[in-house]
């Protein structure tokens, strides 16, 4: 059983390579970024609350994003392991994971230069309807502007505007990097390189899990 979490900068390819794992290992990838954005679409309280942090490029308070993530894992899907992308991302958050009773077997660190981060976002498209990620260079949608899977208008991320992205990377280095260090200290941080394609990034995280394939 592979209780997994996905590490790394803003734009590290998380979400990509989250959703690859998780087909291959046939275990749910769990996104808070994506938990929050459908919550400020439908206007919940929770959604209202966030809308402020996530568009100004600050962390939403722990116990909010807490909150979601111990009542996600309680979900049926969650039995046979998990994937976690984007939680946790401060030191109280690792330690609710912890005292959740969670056994984590790896966290994968994808390592990143900033100025590829930035590269990245400012190609990033998103599906307005289903949340499916595209990059207008490195992975493009066969229509331009269409979601292939469901047709639905591609948009930008509020929070990839260059001013947000430059406090995402901030907050990420302030807040969020120190947990490589509480992670190492219990030797479950493996260190991958997310530099290059998609593909490249997908065998070498599975590499670290144990698995190697040859397509991928
Ligand atoms: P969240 O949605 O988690 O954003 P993030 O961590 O900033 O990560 P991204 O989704 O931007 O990037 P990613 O690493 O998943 O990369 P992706 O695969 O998309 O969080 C958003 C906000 O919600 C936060 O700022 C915060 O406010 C709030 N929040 C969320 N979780 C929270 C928490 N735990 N606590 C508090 N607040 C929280 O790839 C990026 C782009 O690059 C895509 O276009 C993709 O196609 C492309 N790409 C991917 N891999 C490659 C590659 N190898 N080569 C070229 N292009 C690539």
């Amino acid at each position: 059983m592979y209780n997994l979490i996905m590490f790394g900068p803003p734009g590290a390819g998380k979400g990509t390579q989250a959703k690859i794992i998780s087909k291959q290992f046939g275990i749910p990838a769990i996104s808070t970024g994506e938990m929050i954005r459908a919550a400020i679409k439908a206007s919940t309280p929770m959604g209202l609350a966030a809308k402020s942090y996530t568009e100004s490029g600050s962390l939403v308070p722990d116990e909010v994003v807490i909150g979601i993530i111990k009542e996600r894992l309680t979900e049926d899907d969650c039995k046979n392991g998990f994937i976690l992308d984007g939680f946790p991302r401060t030191i109280p958050q690792a330690e609710a994971l912890a005292s959740m009773g969670v056994e984590i077997t790896k966290v994968i660190s994808f390592e990143v230069s900033d100025k590829a981060i930035v590269d990245r976002m400012s190609g990033r498209r998103l599906c307005s309807a289903c949340s499916a990620s595209y990059h207008t260079v490195y992975a493009p949608s066969a229509e331009e502007g269409k979601c292939d899977a469901c047709g639905s208008e591609l948009i930008i991320r509020k929070d990839d505007r260059k001013d947000v992205v430059e406090s995402r990377l901030l907050t990420y280095h302030r807040e969020t990097e120190p947990l490589k260090e509480f992670y190492s200290k219990l030797n479950l941080l493996v260190v991958v390189d997310g530099e290059g394609t998609v593909e490249d990034v997908s065998k070498r995280a599975l590499e670290a899990l144990g698995v190697v394939l040859h397509n991928v």
